[in-house]
């Protein structure tokens, strides 16, 4: 692998792979990727990308329900512009290739939970595989750009690898490129670049139920944090109400768009239960929704509530949902007759490195896009299908920023080689497991959709026994992809923790029993 180049991108999601579109004229880009190129959570979204299309929608709603959703603390500017820039990169995917599902020769808009209209762009159920796959074959044709594959982006590199001490809060870090781990030839190199952007998506896999795809462990918001850049509103996680609650499954999503063709959601008697909570029944905002059924399931001692969808026309379901069919299907549930077992589990980080409205956080030559970041988009808690408009957005915006950023630029000198002199223990390789599965249990249990004092004192006590643990280990093994994977998990979730600890109230999706109300005041971020 050379090792220079003007765009380092770190993660080929949907932000990294249509940042790395826009720039490549401008300059050399790496991508770096920890597993195959289109292992993503991009690559599994369903519902689709919301956008103010049809001529009976306007920005204000678009605007207004995002910002209801957000429970006071969206930034009403970033809002607006987001809202606002979504037909252009509706636009600017269709011009890439991509093929969304059409009715009477529109794009077919669908409708999910908090949206007062229909007006998600969607591809089928897949809509995140053709996104993917769109940008992935636009990069394959392009000169400027070089994939790495099965490469994990360990550190950060900055004034601190050249010797110089930096403190959190300190304004004047620049990011010279990272320490880049092939996990093939087991070796670590040393990437340099002028502009380098995080995009390596959220972090389900701190909980131990989660619709993401292992490669979402908070790497990016980890290493971030590592180098002293600041992150926000980590307390924010998001959880969806509706997984396939079959143990084969792994949470496979069911996505919010089948309720948003009429789903119902009934107990094991068959009793539809949304509306004893919301008006908006099944189409609430997704955290009311998750914590109905967390209080059907704990007031009836229930293991699962179910999804009922066989009133729905069988051609309007595999029409709209043949992913979702197919898989239900295969594992012998025929939702054309049959209820759908559910439960919620962890989706969508809401925070992340905290970013102003052109993706550049608080280091300089270090973007972030994607959910990674916390833009002020989503405040408390994010609409449905407003996460891929927000990485398509933020990936524009920071794309032009970086281009200016590097103009005259040259890349740093004196970045030592990595310190690899540990030595390998495979008898304790077997701890990462466990510390991981521990972790996870522990992360679900106390701090997951309903949080109290008490549990969350808990967490933190466990969660930091963990990290001296894994700390310990780490200095003494050689790099390993799962350890790191495990010091960064380690570090989201504690900083998760301080967060869900210093919001002393209840609002969006952080719900705690000693604090059940929101302050009157809208509380402003949690930086950390
Ligand atoms: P990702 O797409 O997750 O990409 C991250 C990339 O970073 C990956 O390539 C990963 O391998 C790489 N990476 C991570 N760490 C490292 C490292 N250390 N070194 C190198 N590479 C690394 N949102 C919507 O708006 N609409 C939807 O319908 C929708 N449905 C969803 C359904 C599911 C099942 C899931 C899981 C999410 C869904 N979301 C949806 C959320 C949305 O998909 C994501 O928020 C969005 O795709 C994130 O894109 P991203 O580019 O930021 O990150
Ligand atoms: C879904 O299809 O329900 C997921 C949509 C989203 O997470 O935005």
């Amino acid at each position: 692998m050379p090792e220079k180049y003007d765009f380092l991108v770190i993660g080929s999601g949907g932000a990294g792979l249509s940042f790395a579109l826009r720039v490549a004229r401008f300059g050399s880009v790496a991508i770096i990727t920890k597993k195959d190129s289109a292992e993503s959570n991009t690559n599994y979204a369903q519902g689709g990308l919301a956008s103010v299309i049809d001529g009976q929608d306007r920005f204000e709603d678009h605007i207004n329900d995002t910002i209801i959703a957000g429970a006071g603390l969206c930034d009403p500017a970033i809002v607006e512009m987001v809202v606002r820039d979504g037909p252009l990169v509706v636009r600017e995917l269709l011009d890439w290739g991509a093929t969304f599902s059409t009715k009477d020769g529109r794009l077919d808009l669908g409708r999910e939970g908090g949206h007062s209209r229909n007006r998600i762009v969607h591809a089928a159920d897949r809509t995140g595989k053709e996104i993917e796959e769109t940008l992935l074959s636009a990069i394959d044709r392009h000169p400027n750009i070089h994939v790495f594959e099965h490469h994990f982006a360990l550190e950060l590199i900055t004034e601190h690898h050249l010797g110089r001490k930096v403190t959190r809060y300190d304004d004047d870090i620049h990011c010279y490129g990272a320490y880049i781990f092939d996990t093939r030839s087991d070796k670590v190199e040393v990437l340099l670049a002028k502009a380098t952007l995080i995009a390596t998506g959220g972090l389900g896999e701190v909980y131990l139920h989660s619709t993401n795809p292992s490669i979402a462990t908070g790497d990016g918001i980890a290493m971030a944090y590592r180098a002293k850049a600041r992150v926000a509103n980590m307390e924010f996680m998001q959880f969806h109400p509706t997984t396939l609650n079959i143990p084969e499954a792994s949470s496979f999503l069911i996505s919010e768009a089948v309720r948003g063709k009429g789903g119902i959601l009934r107990d094991r008697n068959g009793r539809a239960f949304m509306a004893d909570y919301d008006s908006r029944a099944e189409l609430a905002p997704r955290d009311i929704v998750a914590r109905s059924i967390d209080d059907q399931l704990k007031k009836s001692g229930d293991k699962t509530v179910y999804l009922d969808v066989t009133h729905i026309d069988s051609e309007v379901l595999s029409e709209n949902f043949p992913h979702i069919m197919e898989t239900c299907r295969s594992f012998g549930i025929d939702i054309t007759r049959e209820w759908i077992p559910v439960v919620p589990a962890a989706h969508y980080l809401c925070g992340g490195v905290l970013t102003d409205r052109d993706g550049r956080t608080s280091i300089h030559g270090l973007f972030c896009a994607g959910e990674a970041a916390c833009t002020g988009l989503h405040g408390a808690n994010r609409l449905a299908s407003n996460s891929l408009l927000e990485a398509m957005v933020f990936s524009k915006r920071a794309a032009e920023k970086s281009v200016a950023y590097i103009r005259g630029r040259e890349w740093t000198t004196g970045v030592p080689e990595w310190d690899d002199s540990g030595t390998v223990n495979a008898e304790e390789a077997i701890l990462i497991h466990h510390n991981k599965q521990e972790l996870q249990q522990v992360m679900w249990n106390y701090v997951g959709i309903v949080r109290s004092d008490h549990r969350l004192a808990r967490a933190f006590r466990r969660t930091h026994l963990l990290f001296e643990e894994t700390e310990e280990f780490y200095q003494r093994t050689r790099v390993s992809v799962e350890l790191c994977e495990l010091r960064n998990l380690i570090a989201n979730a504690y900083i998760i923790i301080r967060s869900a600890m210093n919001r002393k109230e209840s609002r969006g999706l952080h719900y705690t029993t000693d604090y059940p109300r929101q302050t009157e005041q809208a509380r402003r971020n949690t930086i950390i």
